[in-house]
């Protein structure tokens, strides 16, 4: 056993709250833009998935934003809704207009503390960093009792200084103090330590949770360090997304606590493994960010086996080289019985019984999908289903172009050429295209139609699952003159499937241009 460092109230017979900020941290990755249908999406599986906080954004940050975290607090149940605000008053209360109708809020207020971040960014000496604290909690404050206070780059603020801020941020009313390593700087014993300084140090009734950036591969590490230290609370991003190299993964650290129970006596936690792949999945679909085929827990290769030796002793027994139980964390590949002779009501039903709420036109949409994939495809696995879905959510209402049809010829002779009917409005437009191949044919003649331009920044295929009749799954990355969003596109086809990918790329341009035009405020990161 590694000593046991827990500084104050060492009672470990406690649970560890699972704070959730893949809608804000994770958001921040770059090129990834979700509406705010994707968003609600996403933060319903999560409520799903069972986290205790779900940071769902930034509301300052753009009108886009605030009315994700607005839809987010009114119709989400079961987890507390967070927003991130720096300490400005008026940031403070836009925040809570965004949260403030979730049955639990939370304001998160945060501030850079060290040096380089003070003199850089702030322009702010110790003293007005003190009392920009002290005001912005004292605010949040007077808007609801669960109030949250980050030093930003707190892993690099000299110890004494950040500890003032700690006390002033708690005597004004901060119920939870977040130790951000923004830059991923700590170092497992070094983040423990600091954790475990805090709670030594600073008096009053508050809980500490860790906020660990992967730049140097040790969020995870440092996350369970802290933990171990006596956090109480844990910031983590499905998939480990998050600025630069990310955050530490949520399904790294709860499978670590969970299969290493040995290891925190007494931690509990509340999150439901089964729903991991799922969450994992549908979180790389709408991001656009793939899972490494190796990632822990949620990749497609974490529980496979390629040597002799390894697959002998699996089948075996799983034990020999498995830790983990596939089946605990949602990694099944479980066949379904739908295929094409399956109506509305035996869709809708497994729909429900793999937890996916769609109703209404999503609902229609994601059916007459499934009809066209299925008179393709004999089967359908449960990850064909979420593609489907995933593919009609978000904007499919408002999508300014559906299309009709594409015909591609191409070859090793010739030069490839697409055409492809798209309606708007009930209208019927056409264009044709050349191009490199017949993916970059079938997108220019899109980008024809459609009028909209812009460079493709990224490009991925991957298949569903397995097999010769897998779907392809494609997600692109579009930046449209500094509209930057992601769209995606499933079919039997990959040229297809890449049509369809880049044309919901076109209706999210569409839709983010109309949205600027109605609102105009500016923007504002952490
Ligand atoms: O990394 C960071 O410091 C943050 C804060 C806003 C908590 O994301
Ligand atoms: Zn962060």
């Amino acid at each position: 056993m590694p000593p046991q460092i827990f500084g104050k109230g060492t009672d470990m017979a406690d649970r560890v709250v699972i704070f959730d900020t893949t809608l804000r941290d994770g958001e921040q990755s770059p090129g990834i833009s979700l509406d705010a249908a994707e968003k609600l999406e996403i933060a319903e599986q999560l409520s799903r998935l069972g986290v205790d906080v779900l940071e769902a954004g930034f509301p300052v940050a753009s009108p886009g934003d605030f009315e994700a975290v607005r839809a987010i607090a009114r119709s989400v149940e079961g987890p507390v809704i967070c927003g991130l605000s720096r300490t400005h008053l008026g940031d403070v209360d836009r925040c809570w207009e965004a949260v403030g109708d979730a049955d639990r809020a939370r304001i998160h207020v945060f501030i850079s503390t060290s040096p380089s971040h003070m003199e850089h960014m702030l322009k702010m000496n110790e003293a007005q960093v003190l009392a920009a604290t002290r005001a912005g909690v004292a605010r949040a404050r007077e808007h609801t009792d669960d109030v949250e206070f980050s030093p930003q780059d707190a892993t690099r603020t000299p110890l004494e200084f950040m500890l003032e801020v700690l006390q002033a941020a708690v005597d004004a009313g901060a119920t939870t103090l977040n130790i951000p390593d923004t830059v991923g700087w700590g170092i497992p014993w070094d983040f423990g330590a600091l954790i475990q300084y805090v709670r030594r140090e600073v008096k009053g009734d508050y809980v500490t949770s860790t906020h660990c950036h992967n730049d140097l591969g040790l969020a995870t590490a440092n996350s369970l360090a802290g933990i171990q230290a006596g956090a109480r609370q844990v910031e983590v991003c499905v998939n480990g997304l998050g600025e630069r190299a990310g955050n530490a993964a949520l399904e790294e650290v709860v499978m670590a606590l969970n299969i290493r129970a040995d290891q925190f006596p007494g931690v509990e936690i509340g999150v439901r493994t089964e729903e991991l792949a799922r969450t994992s999945r549908l979180v790389a679909r709408l991001t656009g960010y793939p899972v490494q085929y190796n990632k822990a827990v949620v990749g497609r290769n974490a529980f496979a086996h390629e040597s002799g030796i390894h697959q002998h002793g699996v089948l075996a027994d799983s034990s020999t080289y498995e830790i983990i139980d596939a089946a605990t964390v949602g990694q099944t590949g479980r066949q379904i019985v739908l295929g094409k002779h399956s109506g509305r009501h035996a869709f809708a039903d497994t729909l429900e019984r793999m937890g996916l709420r769609v109703q209404g036109d999503a609902f229609n949409a994601a059916f007459a999908r499934f009809k066209e994939l299925a008179d393709r495809k004999v089967s359908l696995t449960d990850a064909d289903l979420e593609a489907i879905v995933a593919e009609e959510i978000g904007g499919h209402v408002d999508d300014a172009f559906q299309l009709e049809s594409l015909e591609v010829r191409g070859g090793t002779v010739g030069t490839p050429v697409a055409l492809v009917v798209l309606l708007r409005a009930g209208d019927k437009l056409e264009a044709s295209a050349e191009g490199d191949g017949m993916i970059d044919a079938a997108c220019k003649a899109i980008r024809a139609a459609t009028g909209v331009d812009g460079v493709l920044t990224d490009f991925n295929v991957s298949s569903v699952t397995g097999g010769v009749d897998a779907l392809g799954d494609v997600i692109v990355q579009l930046d449209a003159g500094g509209v930057r969003v992601s769209g995606r596109g499933v079919s039997t086809d990959v040229v297809e499937a890449s049509a369809r990918a880049f044309l919901s790329a076109v209706n999210k341009v569409v839709r983010v241009r109309r949205r600027q035009q109605v609102v105009r405020q500016p923007e504002v990161t952490p």
